[in-house]
């Protein structure tokens, strides 16, 4: 496991980040780590993704800072540029995993299917972003898919929240959870980070509790 993967497992819980404006990106990872979250995905999804990654790379080093929401080797090659650590992409293309390989970057691929799993194992990969996972039947279907592929670990996003969190961590081929709950783009854009604070606290301690 790379150490990428290593701190993301440590951490348990990735934010999913959707930033208006990159000066949100410095406070954000700031009430992050004050509630225990120290992984930070920058999605793509919007236009300040590149400036907010670069921001927490020099301003927060301790954070390990990651592009989300990656559909091209374009922003592969962007996110590298602003820093990023790793990639994530709501899907799987052989195309953006073997880019991100020769870039040497860690990639986790969004899967829902046996057959999107067995190609990611076919270029190598064993930890994927199983997306969206409520939808897909969360910890039933990630459970069935570990059946045939007892090696491989999931990153669930999608649906997940402190109501089902602790049901998600119990599963141990599980790396860590990801969402957007904490880092609720209503509550960024309002300034709300003690709020934001508060609520990474409660699901680090819900890690704690499960994990140890
Ligand atoms: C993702 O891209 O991983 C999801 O959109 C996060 O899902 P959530 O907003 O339901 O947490």
């Amino acid at each position: 496991m790379s150490s990428v993967m290593d701190r993301i497992s440590a951490c348990g819980i990735v934010p999913v980040i959707n930033l208006k404006s990159a000066d949100q990106a410095v406070p954000l990872g700031r009430a992050l780590l004050a509630g225990g979250i120290d992984v930070m995905e920058i999605t793509f999804r919007s236009d300040a993704a590149c400036a907010s990654i670069k921001k927490v790379c020099e301003e927060l080093p301790e954070v390990l800072a990651g592009a989300g929401t990656v559909t091209t080797c374009a922003q592969i090659d962007m996110a590298i540029e602003a820093g990023a650590k790793f990639i994530v992409s709501p899907g799987l293309s052989v195309k953006l995993v073997e880019y991100a390989q020769k870039k040497n970057i860690p990639i986790l691929p969004g899967t829902v299917t046996p057959s999107e799993i067995l190609t990611g194992l076919e270029l190598g990969l064993d930890t994927f972003k199983f997306f969206p996972a409520g939808q897909y039947g969360g910890i039933k279907t990630m459970k069935a898919l570990s059946a045939p592929y007892g090696g491989i670990k999931f990153l669930p996003t999608g649906g997940v929240n402190a109501s089902n969190l602790a049901e998600y961590l119990a599963f141990d081929k599980i790396i860590a959870v990801g969402g957007s709950w904490m880092v609720d783009k209503k509550l960024v854009d309002a300034g709300e980070f003690e709020k934001i604070t508060a609520m990474t606290k409660e699901a680090t301690d819900i890690f704690h509790s499960v994990r140890g």
